[in-house]
């Protein structure tokens, strides 16, 4: 007794530490609960004998009892730089013990393992805890009854699946549950579980892929929820009468992303003390109702991206604590005015954005009570509203879908801001005096005239393009005495204007950049070999110019490079043989490259866009092609050319790359799906010899075009390899032999030109070759049968009239049929393309780009991850 008072005094000074002991049964417990646990980068590697476990590595003990009573181990993990998915590798994985846990640790209060990639959680139900017999049990009554936990976090370990929450009810003590980012899809009956937690009080079940709210039950027995997160599930329903009839007080209220419908019911009223509403992106309708201004307590609401309408209720204006006001991306009318923010001292942040504009109506002379740090607004007025200049502490800006003159007074303005997205207005200004100075800045698709600005070292984005700018590119590349060698800048696009002269040799200042758009101007000259400097460059594009001479050697320094597209300019010279091996698309379409193919092209292990068309290339195609990984296996997952790196704390940009690529007969822009497209075209070269047999392996490959060329030799049947194939175009060449039967069982094959060649024969039959129409075949003088409408008379005669007797009206049907598998297999596509977002933490910026999607906009995403929820 004495000696634990001592020990009570003098703790804090560390003497009695040795006093901590470490429970033998706790720490028997933890050793087993390791043995579950996939540690590959040794987080835990302290949990050993050797160590008293109290100073194990996450845990924590009670410093009187020295018991074990918490238990944390979170997985740290930043998004790396240009790759949109995180690298969850070093974290822990295999399965959580729970029920062991539960049990053994007879003070264990928190529990916390967010953010590793565990697997599995492993729940045996227990005779008696006494008896530390896992054995799995029929009747679990008794087993955790004495559970202390508390807290539990699973949160964010995305590849985790719980077929059922039966067990939940055991830790009847739990006071905090957060299994956000698990997969509870099996899970039907997880409302009435979560109930039967007494002391529940916070819940955060935020992307479990749950569907059902049960909208039947009137009633639901939380008696202690104070904060519920339920956003990103897939309800597709209203809100549920049970959410208005708790015994308890919401304040806190996260219902977005979920496929809500239907008008807000006036029973939220019964959570009086809300404070924070968020029920963005959903599908709301009806009004934002009046009674809104009676939450006195209310500092967020967000109701953004919904179909809510009529006019801004000017009750919103009574609500004095509101720090944020969303109601952006709703068919929102009338008239806004200082009357809707009479009382919003407090506000922060205010989105009002309605794609069936607004109109501005504000005393000229008003000063707003609030001083703001973000403001989204659209409005149909031909003026910026006079308040907006009083405004000193706005961090972001965005303005959508207005228009208005911008004098030199917004521009200092807007200088001050860290992030300025003004894209898609029709601002009308000359900006060739003005200095850019914000992080992010996307002035695109306006109708900025005069020279390039200057950029100040604070920016790292910039987006410039489809304005009307002219002049060279001197004044921002080159004439820039802020910089003295210093700057952030990663992304610059200037394309789509009016610019001319030459490219300057001025990029060594800018070393930092990752990715150049320079497309669709008037630039001229060589590429300066000063690129070479940029050695974290990835993406570079000078489609469209008038760019000429080699591309210069010293590209090779560009170590990064990714994507490389010169696409339509009058660059001559040999296709380089040095290009970077991890280059993923090469564009060097429509220019005057000539010489052979370099055989070092097949080093590009990574290549999955290969695009040397309509130049004059000789010689043979390689037979090497094989040698590109890519192009053999298709493995979209590991084909990622989006972006995204952290510009602040909880915030990304993400950026998916582009380019326009002609497969099906047609030019189509491929951005967010370009790592879909695995594509080798060498149309329109004087490539000789025969198409190498190699070629037919490439199995990952969606589309081939060889034409106009002077290929000759035969198809080979290996072709029926080709599975992925979905665009084929041997057109104009000298092709000789049959068209092998294999062809046919290419199921994916939306597009098929081989017509002017020396083709001979039947076109084998089979649904797949006759869906195509005679435009496919046509010029080989030799091919006979449907869809063509020389017959095969070397055929049995009887059976070909039969065929198409019988078949007259199918053929008319068949090109239909191929339109809807082409459709089909674009929403499939979709579907993919979702699945893939919805399984990271991009989650928020898929919903992002969704919201754009509706403002028929394309818009810089950046995404803001709430790292409490
Ligand atoms: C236990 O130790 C922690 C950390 O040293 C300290 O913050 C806490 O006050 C201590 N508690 C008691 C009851 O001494
Ligand atoms: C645990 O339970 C199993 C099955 O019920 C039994 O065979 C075993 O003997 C028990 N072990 C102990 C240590 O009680
Ligand atoms: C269940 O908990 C109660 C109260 O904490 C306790 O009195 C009882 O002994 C426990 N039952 C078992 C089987 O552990
Ligand atoms: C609600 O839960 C409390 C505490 O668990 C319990 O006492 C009460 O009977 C429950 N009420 C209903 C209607 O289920
Ligand atoms: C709220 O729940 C109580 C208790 O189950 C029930 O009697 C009542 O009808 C419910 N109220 C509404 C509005 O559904
Ligand atoms: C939005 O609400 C209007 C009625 O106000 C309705 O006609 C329209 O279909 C709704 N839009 C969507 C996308 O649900
Ligand atoms: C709220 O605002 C409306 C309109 O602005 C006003 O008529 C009403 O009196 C206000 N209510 C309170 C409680 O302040
Ligand atoms: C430029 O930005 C920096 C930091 O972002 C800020 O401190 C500075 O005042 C800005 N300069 C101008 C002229 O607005
Ligand atoms: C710049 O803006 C244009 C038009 O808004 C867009 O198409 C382009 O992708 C943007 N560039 C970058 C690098 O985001
Ligand atoms: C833009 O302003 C500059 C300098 O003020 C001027 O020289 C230039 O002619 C202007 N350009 C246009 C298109 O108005
Ligand atoms: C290139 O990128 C790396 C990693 O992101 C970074 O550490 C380095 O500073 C960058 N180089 C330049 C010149 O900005």
């Amino acid at each position: 007794m004495f000696s634990w008072l001592l020990c009570g005094i003098i703790f804090n000074t560390g003497l009695c530490s040795f006093n901590i002991h470490c429970n033998q049964q706790d720490m028997h417990a933890l050793l087993n609960f390791k043995q579950g646990i996939i540690d590959p980068s040794g987080v835990i590697s302290s949990w050993s004998t050797k160590l008293d476990c109290c100073q194990w590595k996450g845990v924590m003990c009670n410093n009187i009892t020295s018991r074990v009573t918490g238990i944390s181990i979170r997985c740290s993990t930043t998004l790396p730089s240009y790759r949109d998915e995180e690298d969850k590798s070093h974290c822990l994985t295999g399965s959580i013990r729970l029920s062991l846990l539960l049990v053994e640790l007879e003070f264990l209060d928190y529990l916390d393992l967010r953010n590793n990639d565990f697997l599995a959680l492993q729940f045996d139900y227990v005779h008696n805890h006494n008896s530390h017999n896992l054995s799995i049990l029929t009747s679990p009554r008794q087993c955790v009854n004495s559970s202390t936990l508390g807290h539990l976090d699973l949160s964010l370990n995305w590849n985790l699946a719980i077929s059922n929450l039966q067990w939940l009810p055991y830790i009847s003590s739990l006071e905090y549950l957060n299994l956000r980012d698990i997969d509870l899809s099996k899970e039907t009956n997880w409302l009435q579980l979560v109930t039967m937690l007494p002391s529940l009080s916070s819940l955060n079940m935020r992307a479990c892929q749950l569907k059902d709210l049960s909208l039947s039950l009137n009633y639901a027995n939380f008696t202690a929820l104070e904060v519920l997160y339920l956003s990103a599930n897939e309800f597709d329903s209203e809100l549920p009468k049970w959410l208005f009839n708790l015994s308890s007080n919401i304040y806190d209220l996260d219902l977005s992303s979920s496929s809500l419908i239907g008008h807000l019911p006036k029973a939220l009223l019964n959570h009086r003390d809300l404070e924070d509403l968020v029920l963005e992106d959903n599908n709301f309708d009806g009004p934002i109702p009046d009674w809104l201004g009676e939450f006195e307590h209310l500092k967020h609401l967000i109701l953004g991206v919904n179909n809510f309408s009529g006019s801004i209720p000017t009750n919103l204006g009574n609500l004095s604590s509101l720090i944020t006001l969303d109601i952006a991306s709703n068919p929102l009318t009338g008239v806004v005015s200082e009357r809707n923010f009479a009382k919003l001292s407090k506000l922060k942040e205010l989105d009002i954005y309605s794609y069936s504009s607004l109109i501005f109506d504000f005393d000229s002379h008003w000063i707003p009570p609030f001083q703001l740090e973000e403001l989204v607004i659209g409005f149909s007025n031909p003026n910026l509203p006079a308040w907006l200049y009083t405004q000193r502490s706005i961090e972001r800006l965005t303005i959508w879908e207005s228009s208005f003159e911008a004098p030199n007074k917004f521009w200092n303005f807007v200088s001050r801001m860290t992030k300025v997205q003004l894209q898609g207005n029709l601002i009308d200004g000359n900006i060739s005096n003005v200095l850019l100075n914000s992080t992010i800045i996307d002035l695109s698709s306006n109708g900025l005239k005069g020279s390039l600005p200057q950029l100040s070292p604070n920016v790292v984005f910039v987006n410039l393009s489809n304005n009307s700018l002219s002049g060279d590119v001197s004044p921002l590349l080159c004439d820039n005495k802020m910089l003295n060698g210093k700057n952030s800048l990663l992304f610059l696009d200037i394309s789509l204007n009016n610019l001319s002269g030459g490219l300057t040799n001025c990029w060594k200042n800018w070393k930092s950049l990752v990715a150049i758009h320079l497309g669709s101007n008037n630039l001229s000259g060589k590429i300066p070999s000063s690129m070479g400097f940029l050695s974290n460059l990835t993406s570079l594009h000078l489609h469209e110019n008038k760019l000429n001479g080699e591309i210069p050697p010293s590209l090779q320094n560009c170590r990064s490079l990714l994507v490389f597209n010169v696409r339509n300019n009058h660059l001559s010279g040999n296709i380089p043989d040095w290009i970077s091996h991890r280059v993923m698309a090469l564009q060097l379409r429509s220019n005057h490259f000539s010489g052979k193919i370099p055989p070092q092209i097949c080093q590009m292990s990574s290549l999955i866009i290969l695009d040397i068309a309509h130049n004059t290339i000789s010689g043979h195609i390689p037979n090497c092609l094989p040698n590109i990984k890519t192009l053999l296996f298709n493995n979209v997952s590991k084909n990622k050319l989006s972006f995204s790196f952290p510009t602040s704390r909880n915030a990304y940009i993400y950026e998916s790359d582009n380019l326009e690529l002609v497969t099906k007969g047609r030019v189509s822009k491929y951005d967010r799906n370009l790592h879909f497209m695995t594509l080798i075209d060498m149309s329109s070269n004087n490539l000789s010899g025969t198409i190498p047999p190699q070629m037919f392996s490439l199995m990952g490959l969606s589309s081939l075009n060889l034409s106009n060329n002077n290929l000759s030799g035969k198809i080979l049947n290996e072709i029926g390899n080709m599975k992925n194939l979905e665009s084929l175009d041997f057109s104009k060449n000298q092709l000789g032999g049959e068209i092998p039967q294999s062809l046919s069982s290419l199921s994916f094959l939306a597009y098929l030109n081989i017509s002017f060649n020396n083709l001979r024969g039947k076109i084998p039959s089979g649904t797949q070759l006759q869906g195509f129409t005679a435009f496919s075949y046509m010029g080989n003088s030799d091919l006979c049968g449907p869809p063509l409408t020389k017959m095969c008379f070397q055929d049995d005669k009887h059976k070909d009239t039969k065929l198409v007797g019988e078949d007259g009206n199918q053929y008319e049907f068949w090109p239909w049929f191929y339109i809807g598998i082409e459709y089909g297999f674009v929403t499939g596509f979709l579907g993919v393309c979702c699945a893939v977002f919805f399984n990271t933490k991009l989650r928020h910026a898929y919903f992002k780009f969704l919201n754009d999607l509706r403002d028929r906009l394309r818009v810089l995403v950046v995404v803001n991850m709430n790292p409490f929820r």
